[in-house]
């Protein structure tokens, strides 16, 4: 809700306030839980230090004042100059601007606050969202050069939140392929501290989710956007923290001809208590406000991918087998992944050339047939922002790829990139994939990328602007594919994680979390995903075990257990397991039909490490049902007391407590417990030492269904 008390401005979400003040400039003056009454102008905006830094808590900065930390705009004008002086001129309740970017929709209300700078003759509009159901609060920010020379734009920042305070810790998600989004704390000094991302996408090495956190204090933020991006925090001597984030000013210069207007990728920033509070509103603000289309709501199919099954090496009879084993076990889609194209028997040739490899597909369009005759639906991988230099694409039209004609370009996995900010490019890559879809009549298709951008390259297009321009085609593209495949479930990768981020996630549901799917790896792999993410858009699947990723081994039980920590499937050749583990699989999928609901609607929190034990668990709307799962990382040789409490439940509502029926377990748990008690003392994973399972050197997990007694 919105309220207006002289010039100051009121935003209150369901459980936070944030109040700007628009008396001399715009400032925060307040931002954090509910305040009843405006605050009082003296109590709550700090001094002026006199070291220079001028405005306190501005909603923005840029060069050339007396503020001297990183600022968040930096321009060149024509004159040569970079010194702006923007000043406060009106606001008003507004729409959000119309652009070419994805942004957050079903708001309650918008703010846009305006300023000028008369001499640089440029307007910078920042628009400040709410929403009815959560405490998101959205920023936009827009720069027009209202003059008629053009003015370069080096940096503009999405989002500037200033605070005031000593003791923050910045926290960054950050890895590799295969690890991503490992939680990093760094305490906050008077110094910069910097999350970038260089890579043309979110990348894998540093996430744009990040927090700032305090006791009590928990600001989490983020951006809608895919490509390069930098968060930094600064602190100082005067206790202002500066927070910033939009897309990476490393090599960005953008040409702002006159009468143009730049608008930058949307910021969402958070406030909460707690960390599980901030998690949950999060994960309401993504399910409710970044996911869209028909999807948004169905739970999603249980998929088998014979990418770990087979690799490139199929045939159409073994991929109808893997089918037909598929179906046995009860999945509901089978995905058939890289190979299917051109000659692609490795990763060396045929990006680009998307059709059928009909001497091992045996005809694509009738193996999807053949398929769904099976009862199960039939979904299809691609990688449509790539070319092989083997391949006819390449042959046929060597100016698609991503660099100068002459130049031979890196490779990385085998493949260049393609100028996805040419339009004859991106409607290359619609109709290609477009027939693709059409002729198999796929029902999910899973968009991979495995590189990053090099030798960045388009002709006429200036290279600071060319990873944007990149950007803004990709959205071209899959905006165009997704509105004229409504129905088709799409799922995202890159290289596993390496592009997970709420732009992808306005076109496409879901992602695929992590190439690494060793039970213990990608627990930890979600564990740091779930901060920002919800496990509804987290590709989780069961593989083989020795897992080949990591060579550890882990139980088909706990493997499952932690699959369920995202959208739970499979990926491995079925017909090469035993009869005991199909009949394990068939038990898996009916239990996670059967509570599917739970998993995908629940509320999610983590159990904290405690005692030997955490683990995550999903709590129903109404709180009359949960599933847990306790993990055991550590486990020590005749250790017994494994432990860890619950979160989210009614206090006051008594649960019945049932472990699932896990093969090889023999000591079935089931009590009654309060919510309360639960909550509490929590959980003893018992007779840790009985169970066959716990011969395996790996994580070792146990899932429990709690049932409110009525
Ligand atoms: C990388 C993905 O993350 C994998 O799941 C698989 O689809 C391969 N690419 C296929 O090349």
């Amino acid at each position: 809700m919105l309220r207006r008390k002289g010039t100051c401005y009121k935003f209150d979400t369901p459980h936070t306030s944030l109040v700007i003040d628009t008396g001399k400039n715009a400032e925060i003056l307040y931002y954090g839980p509910t305040i009843r009454s405006q605050p009082e102008y003296s109590i709550v905006r700090p001094e002026l230090d006199w070291a220079g830094n001028g405005m306190a808590r501005s909603l923005f900065s840029s060069y050339g004042s007396t503020d001297f930390r990183e600022c968040g705009i930096k321009l060149v004008l024509a004159d040569g100059s970079s010194a702006t002086h923007f000043v406060f001129k009106k606001v008003k309740k507004v729409p959000r601007p119309e652009t070419e970017l994805p942004f957050s929709y079903g708001e309650e209300d918008t703010l846009r606050f305006e300023f000028l700078d008369e001499y640089a003759k440029l307007r910078l509009c920042l628009y400040y969202t709410i929403f009815a159901d959560t405490d998101v609060i959205s920023v936009v920010t827009e720069l027009t050069n209202v003059g008629k020379k053009s003015v370069h734009i080096r940096k503009i920042s999405s989002l500037q939140l200033d605070l005031w305070g000593d003791g923050f810790t910045f926290s960054t998600f950050d890895g590799s392929w295969g690890i991503e989004r490992q939680r990093h704390d760094s305490l906050v000094t008077s110094q910069l501290f910097v999350n970038e991302s260089r890579t043309g996408t979110s990348s894998p090495f540093h996430n744009p989710f990040v927090m700032l956190s305090r006791e009590n204090e928990v600001y989490s933020f983020n951006l809608v956007y895919s490509g390069n991006h930098k968060e930094t925090v600064e602190g100082n001597a005067c206790h202002q923290v500066r927070f910033l984030s939009g897309i990476s000013d490393s090599f960005f210069d953008w040409e702002l001809g006159a009468g143009e207007t730049f608008v930058a990728p949307e910021a969402v920033m958070l406030f909460a208590k707690t960390e599980d509070e901030n998690t949950r509103e999060m994960h309401k603000f993504v399910s409710e406000h970044i996911v869209r289309g028909r999807n948004k709501k169905k739970v999603r199919p249980i998929l088998v991918n014979n990418w770990e099954g087979t690799y490139f090496n199929f045939t159409h009879d073994r991929i109808l087998e893997i089918a037909k084993k598929s179906a046995d076990m009860g999945a509901e889609l089978f995905v058939l992944d890289d190979g299917w194209f051109g000659k692609r028997d490795d990763d060396t040739t045929s990006l680009g050339d998307w059709f059928d490899y009909a001497e091992k597909t045996g005809g694509i369009a009738t193996l999807a047939e053949e398929v769904r005759a099976l009862g199960l639906k039939f979904g299809l991988w691609v990688e449509p922002e790539m070319i092989s230099p083997k391949s006819e694409l390449y042959e046929k039209h060597p100016e698609y790829a991503m660099k100068p004609l002459k130049v031979d370009g890196t490779l990385m996995r085998n493949q260049l990139m393609l100028n996805i900010a040419d339009k004859t490019v991106q409607n290359y890559i619609v109709r290609a994939i477009s027939k693709v879809i059409s002729d198999t009549k796929a029902s999910y298709v899973k968009w991979d990328h495995n590189r990053y951008m090099t030798d960045p390259y388009g002709k006429d297009i200036q290279s600071g602007e060319y990873a944007h321009r990149c950007v803004l085609g990709l959205y071209s593209i899959l905006r165009r594919l997704t509105e004229k495949f409504p129905f088709v479930l799409f799922e995202s990768c890159s290289s596993g994680g390496g592009r997970f981020d709420l732009g992808m996630f306005s076109y496409m549901p879901q992602t695929w979390t992590s190439d690494n799917t060793d039970a213990r790896e990608r627990y930890d792999i979600q564990r740091g995903t779930s901060y920002g993410y919800p496990p509804s858009t987290m590709g989780a699947h069961v593989t083989a075990s020795p897992n080949h990723q990591s060579g550890h081994a882990s139980p088909l039980e706990t493997r499952f257990n932690i699959a369920c920590g995202g959208l739970m499937g499979y990926e491995l050749d079925p017909t090469k397991c035993s009869e005991e583990e199909i009949s394990i699989i068939q038990k898996q999928i009916k239990f996670y039909q059967k509570y599917r609901d739970v998993f995908f609607e629940g509320t999610f929190y983590r159990l904290d490490p405690k005692d030997g034990g955490e683990g995550f668990m999903f709590v129903s709307p109404d709180q009359t049902q949960a599933i847990v799962v306790g993990v055991v990382k550590n486990k020590v040789t005749a250790r017994t007391n494994y432990r860890f409490t619950l979160k989210g439940l009614n206090p006051a509502f008594n649960y019945s407590v049932r472990t699932r029926e896990q093969a090889n377990y023999q000591g079935e748990l089931s009590y009654v417990a309060g919510g309360d008690l639960l909550m509490q003392t929590g959980l003893q994973m018992q007779n840790i030492f009985s169970d066959t399972e716990n011969r395996f050197n790996s994580i070792y997990s146990r899932m429990y269904v709690l049932k409110r007694l009525s």
